[in-house]
């Protein structure tokens, strides 16, 4: 059986989706077909593709910082952060970091299928972008971490990723780095040992929280109606109306739940089954986080399984497995342009590339085996 929660949240989802799907789509399809070239300016466009508002205020600007109460979010704790985000000397190999997998100059993806790690060795799953997961309910796939800090140190120890033998072997790495020393007593201030796996992920954690973008989909939403195109706008309509949004939503316009993928047609790869492997619970086979869509134009290749390589497939094949929907190429075309809107500005003090303190002599070698 399902926890009542997760019962209760597919109840309301599934009463969304239909209050949704009740809608005469043939007249929305005419609806949102404006004419090409009828050089709809923004504002006509606004007029003519009307977004209900109180749809609207289901999603949120971007913020600057997905900050947290009880987390120190220091200048000195966000640049620590940022030097081992880009720090291979925390893996076996002393060749691979997180920057490896989740490029920021890339939007936070490596644009592979599945990811490669210590060794060539590949995972199971396509790495997802580390823009906006800090405000992500939960971390992974699967929800198998609770939060950006906890997350951190999965693929350091993970011996297809980063593979650090151990927790001590990485405290001794930073031990060993007289500029690491500093940095975590700056940045840990009155701790006795400033230097531990869980400062680490702490550090890291407070880097991601600074990783967001803003597009202009946040100058749309603030009110600043000529923000959007007009065959952004046709998309922009068919998401919200379709049902997308029943699952695509809020600040991150994903994030925020499990969904079964193929909740109506099933899923052509059964391989991974999701959520299913963190609480072998049945009604959990297929269940996936939703993903964020924002920056979704630059991550490539798409879904947990890597399976599609462009925008365009996704979203059909989106319509047919999530809502049912064979959707027609100009529909396609629209949704794709509206979700390339949600592109934004990659922050340039944040992803530039750190110059990493120096090795002392005690630091270990590589290991390669
Ligand atoms: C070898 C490639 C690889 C490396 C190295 C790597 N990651 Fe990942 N990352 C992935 C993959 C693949 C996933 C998805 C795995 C899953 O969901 O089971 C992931 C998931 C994540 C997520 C979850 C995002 C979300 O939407 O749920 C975050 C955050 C993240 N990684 C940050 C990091 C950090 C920080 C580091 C360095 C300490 C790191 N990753 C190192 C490949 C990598
Ligand atoms: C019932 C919930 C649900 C609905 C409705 C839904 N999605 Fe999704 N969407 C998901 C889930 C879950 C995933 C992740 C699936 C996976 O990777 O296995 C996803 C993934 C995506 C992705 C890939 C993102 C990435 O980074 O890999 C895109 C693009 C997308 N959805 C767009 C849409 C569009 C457009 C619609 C409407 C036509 C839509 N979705 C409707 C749940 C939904």
């Amino acid at each position: 059986m399902w926890p009542r929660e997760s019962r209760l949240c597919a109840l309301a989802a599934v009463l969304l989706l239909l209050a949704c799907r009740e809608l005469d789509e043939t007249a929305l399809v005419a609806q949102i077909l404006i004419p090409q070239g009828a050089a709809a300016t923004a504002p006509q466009a606004a007029a003519q593709t009307q977004i209900n508002p109180r749809l609207l205020r289901r999603f949120l600007p971007a913020r600057a910082s997905i900050a947290r109460a009880d987390l120190a979010l220091s200048p000195a704790r966000i640049e620590l952060g940022r030097l081992l985000f880009h720090e291979p000397r925390l893996s076996k190999g002393q060749d691979i970091s997180c920057n490896s997998c989740h490029e920021l100059q890339r939007y936070g993806v490596d644009g592979q299928k599945t990811s490669q790690g210590h060794r060539a060795q590949r995972g199971q799953r396509n790495a997802p972008t580390v823009f906006h997961a800090a405000g992500h309910f939960e971390q992974f796939w699967d929800g198998r971490a609770v939060d950006v800090e906890a997350q951190a140190l999965g693929p350091i120890l993970n011996p297809v990723e980063m593979a650090a033998p151990s927790p001590a072997y990485v405290v001794d790495v930073l031990q060993s780095i007289p500029g690491y020393v500093q940095g975590f007593a700056l940045a840990f201030p009155h701790e006795p040992q400033p230097i531990s796996l869980g400062n680490v992920g702490k550090a890291i954690g407070a880097f991601e929280r600074q990783l967001t973008t803003r597009s202009r989909w946040d100058d749309y939403l603030e009110g600043e109606a000529a923000a959007l195109t007009a065959p952004e706008l046709a998309g922009l309509k068919l998401f919200t109306n379709l049902g997308c949004m029943v699952c695509h939503t809020g600040e991150f316009l994903g994030g925020s739940m499990y969904e079964k993928v193929g909740a109506v047609e099933p899923w052509p790869n059964q391989q991974d089954q999701g959520r299913y492997a963190v609480t072998r619970l049945d009604g959990d086979r297929m269940l996936f986080k939703v993903p964020t869509l924002r920056n979704v134009g630059e991550t490539a290749p798409y879904f947990h399984d890597g399976t599609s390589d462009s925008l365009e497939q996704a979203v059909r094949m989106m319509g047919t497995h999530q809502l049912g929907l064979t959707l027609e190429p100009p529909e396609v075309a629209a949704i794709a342009a509206w979700l390339r809107s949600l592109t934004g500005e990659l922050p340039e003090r944040y992803v530039s590339r750190p110059d990493l303190p120096a090795s002392s002599e005690r630091t270990p070698r590589p290991d390669r085996s």
